[in-house]
């Protein structure tokens, strides 16, 4: 499989999502290794481009194309001539002109990656477009399931908190649904869209009900700066009311999982015992991160599943 770019897991099927997380399985051993770098994206430039913060994705995708050898290149957003009224697709085509490959943008706007795909030559990866997806956040995601479960078919994964706002939650129902998993949203009813049953998930408003006997509860951090106006009274209610801790946390099954995609709230949507606890496997989900951005690069660049070089 070749991939030409990745917008959206809503796209991509669920062979190619096999295909990416056997890779990441490779390239994860790699990243153990003495050595971790591979020759195979020598000669390829991948230009990162965050118009969002970002510490985790950035810093992932930038160790994930060196790891392969690539050059790298990060826009400072800040300091570029966007600064000074540049629209963003002469932006991109400026840096083009130099010759680079692949892509890597982060973006406010949802539909920014997409849009690029009919306006530049280089191949994109989203790495986050408002609250449409993060299709790498929902690969790594699935990663980690599967590298702790050895499944993910008819697992029970409960997402829970700012499910309206969130593209880590939008990437993760539609992988995880296309890989045979059940998901549950719990949060608010002003967190969670109207109509998301329509993706296939069940909804919840009740933080017990919704994570009883789950296998993985994946967190998210309210996204405050995509909320237009106040959707819960305070914040010490939504802690109290939804934030996972250890008691609340006894109603899913005994062995399960505990995710966060990061930055955490600690004490908010997340009590700290729960955050740095057995179940967490918060810091595996970076470490995969890698792994899985080495594949979708590896497969950008136009390596084939079967033939890593060593
Ligand atoms: C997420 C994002 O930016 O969408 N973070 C990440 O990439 N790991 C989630 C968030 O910001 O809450």
């Amino acid at each position: 499989m070749a991939l030409q770019h990745l917008i959206a897991l809503q796209d991509v099927s669920a062979e190619q999502i096999t295909e990416i997380l056997k890779l990441a399985k490779t390239f994860k051993e790699v990243n153990e290794r003495q050595v971790k770098k591979l020759p195979t994206l020598k000669g390829k430039t991948v230009a990162n481009f965050f118009f969002e913060n970002s510490t985790r994705t950035k810093t992932s995708f930038e160790i994930a194309a060196k790891r392969l050898s690539a050059d790298v290149l990060n826009l400072a957003i800040s300091t570029s001539s966007v600064a000074k009224g540049e629209t963003l697709i002469d932006t991109i085509r400026t840096i083009e002109a130099m010759q680079i490959d692949i892509v890597v943008i982060r973006h406010g706007v949802s539909g920014v990656p997409q849009m690029l795909t009919g306006n530049i030559s280089s191949r994109i990866i989203n790495a986050g477009d408002g609250m449409h997806e993060h299709p790498t956040q929902g690969l790594l995601d699935m990663f980690t399931i599967l590298d702790k479960k050895g499944r993910l078919e008819g697992l029970t994964v409960a997402i829970v908190g700012d499910i309206a706002h969130s593209r880590v939650a939008r990437s993760n129902i539609w992988g995880l649904k296309k890989m045979g998993a059940k998901v549950r949203v719990v949060g608010p009813a002003t967190l969670i869209p109207k109509d998301i049953e329509k993706m296939g998930v069940e909804v919840y408003h009740d933080l017990e009900k919704g994570i009883k006997d789950a296998d993985v509860v994946n967190i998210l951090r309210m996204q405050l700066e995509r909320m237009k106006k106040h959707l819960f009274p305070t914040i010490r209610e939504y802690a109290m009311l939804f934030g996972v801790n250890t008691t609340k946390l006894k109603s899913a099954k005994p062995d399960c999982l505990v995710m966060h995609p990061g930055p955490m709230n600690r004490g908010i949507e997340i009590s700290p015992n729960v955050a740095d606890g057995p179940q967490s496997v918060i810091e595996e989900q970076v470490t995969n991160g890698v792994a899985v951005r080495m594949a979708v690069l590896y497969l950008m660049g136009g390596g084939k599943a079967n033939e890593i070089i060593d």
